[in-house]
């Protein structure tokens, strides 16, 4: 199975809790918590685009960096692992982003690749005048087809004259082209969001749901499975979860209360209504379950947690790699740079999923800062 790290470009990581880790997005922070992944051999990091924080006590995601520049300074300094940043479609054409892709691409030497997002809160868009209205919920999907064939063309073969709805190409020109094939990440979720994936992208990514029920995420790898069947294209799930562990179970479930104790009200019901504001795409989006603020797990937007000892975490992730269609994960922490060396140190180890991995064995870890030379 692929493990990669989706890396806290925002602040907090996706803890909205007073009693979670309380720290702000720096290069210093992800560059430590990449060059961590990359020593124990994940995959790959990814970080997201947020425009628009949730506020609260925490001031929940107020804090953010953009995810083109960073996943740049990324590639500079690293070696072996994939980088993936997020483009916000609606406010970076697909030229602009084509060019970009193919600049890290010539930095990272071919690891480099994109998450597309059409966005679903409106306040990221709005605030700078931005959002094409509410009809855009129902639209999204439709739009990002259109560019995605534009960004297709461009890698490609270097030339479009895409005409759509949305862009209108007239010769338009990229060179340097990808020296590797471009991989594109989708995470929708909805029937249109799917869709797009099966017939798009390389990776859908899907939210793990509930806590300590790894397959509990199935029904969306199914959905994909079936999506693909009509487009006949290899496109594969990558299931979004976070890890909360500790030497025992006990010590671990410990931790995840105390954070549920300290839950920033104000930041989740913001983050409720939000998710609430889409009434157009016919109400099977997943954002409304995200953001669902009476749910106990509300603290992390819902997203799938895995709690216990090293042991029992890396149990789980065995079982995540056994529902069909699945390729990967993409982790999250409570605290990052401690939770990247716990996986690499104590639960990857363990994990059937990962015996293949080339990592190094415990007594040659050296101290993190022997980890960027
Ligand atoms: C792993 C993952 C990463 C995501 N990254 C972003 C992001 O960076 N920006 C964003 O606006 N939405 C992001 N989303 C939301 C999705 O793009 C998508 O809108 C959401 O899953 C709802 O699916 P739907 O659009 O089909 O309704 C992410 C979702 C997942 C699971």
């Amino acid at each position: 199975m692929k493990v990669g790290v989706f890396i806290p470009i925002g602040n907090n990581g996706w803890l909205l809790s007073q009693n979670a880790p309380q720290y702000k997005p720096s290069f210093e922070l992800n560059k430590t918590i990449t060059l961590k992944a990359e020593h124990y051999g994940l995959d790959f990091a990814l970080s997201m685009i947020k425009l628009r924080g949730f506020g609260g006590k925490t001031e929940f995601w107020d804090h953010n960096l953009e995810s083109f520049t960073l996943m740049s300074g990324l590639a500079a300094v690293t070696t072996k692992i994939k980088l993936f940043a997020t483009a916000a479609s609606l406010v970076m054409p697909p030229a602009i982003v084509a060019r970009m892709a193919s600049t890290i691409d010539s930095i990272s030497n071919g690891r480099f690749g994109l998450n597309l997002v059409t966005g679903w809160q409106r306040p990221e868009y709005s605030q700078m005048g931005m959002w094409p209205g509410d009809e855009f919920f129902a639209t999204r999907y439709e739009y990002l087809s259109e560019y995605i064939q534009v960004l297709r063309d461009l890698w490609g073969k270097g030339q479009s004259d895409f005409k759509g709805a949305h862009f209108k190409m007239d010769d338009c020109r990229l060179s340097p082209q990808p020296q590797a094939p471009m991989k594109v990440i989708c995470a929708g979720q909805s029937d249109a969001g799917m869709a797009f994936s099966a017939k798009y992208a390389d990776y859908n990514f899907c939210f793990g749901k509930g806590v300590n029920t790894p397959k509990a995420f199935a029904p969306a790898a199914q959905k994909l499975i079936e999506a693909t069947a009509k487009t006949g294209r290899h496109v594969t799930t990558y299931v979004l979860i976070m890890v909360i562990a500790a030497e025992t179970d006990e010590a671990a479930f410990a931790k995840w209360e105390h954070y549920k104790a300290g839950a920033d009200t104000d930041a989740i019901a913001w983050m409720a209504q939000q998710g609430a504001a889409d009434t157009k795409s016919g109400g099977d989006t997943n954002v409304r379950q995200m953001t669902d603020a009476t749910s106990p797990s509300a603290v992390n937007i819902n997203m799938g947690t895995l709690v216990g000892s090293y042991a029992s975490v890396a149990r789980m992730l065995d079982e995540m790699a056994e529902v069909p269609g699945t390729e990967g994960v993409l982790l999250t922490f409570d605290d990052f740079v401690q939770g990247v060396e716990d996986f690499g140190e104590r639960i990857q180890p363990l994990m059937k999923s990962r015996v293949d991995v080339d990592t190094p064995v415990p007594s040659q870890v050296g101290a993190p800062e022997a980890l960027a030379a």
